[in-house]
């Protein structure tokens, strides 16, 4: 039964090809765009959690639209004192799918 050996490891293989691709990908582009110097998923750092963010717009059809504006623009007090300054290293489509990843969390 040796030759059943390579077949059993083929499939173990192809079964890690299926885990969550996009989840990490988009946080490869947060950290890449300098996000994740002031932002993390689950506590607050200069920016709120992404989880408290995703957490305060449930619900919010409109948020979408104005975050992605403000990831670029930058602005303030809605978490504190501490304004986000602009993003111009993200294009808006960038800004877009960094905004529904946030909302996701
Ligand atoms: C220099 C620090 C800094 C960087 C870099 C930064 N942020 Fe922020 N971010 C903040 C701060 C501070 C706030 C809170 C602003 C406020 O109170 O309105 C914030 C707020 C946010 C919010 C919530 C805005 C709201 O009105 O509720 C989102 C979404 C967000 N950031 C996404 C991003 C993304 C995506 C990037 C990367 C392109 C990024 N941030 C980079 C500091 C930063």
């Amino acid at each position: 039964m040796k030759h059943c050996l390579p077949l059993h490891h083929m499939l173990l293989v192809c079964a890690c090809a299926l885990l969550p691709l996009p989840v990490l990908a988009d946080l490869a582009l947060a950290t890449a765009k300098n996000c994740m110097a002031c932002h993390n998923i689950d506590k607050k750092v200069v920016g709120p959690a992404y989880k408290d963010v995703a957490a305060k717009y449930r619900g919010d059809k409109n948020a979408s639209a104005r975050l992605t504006a403000k990831v670029m623009e930058g602005g303030g007090g809605v978490w504190g004192v501490v304004k986000m300054p602009s993003n111009p290293q993200v294009s808006e489509a960038e800004a877009k799918k960094l905004v529904a990843w946030v909302l996701s969390q």
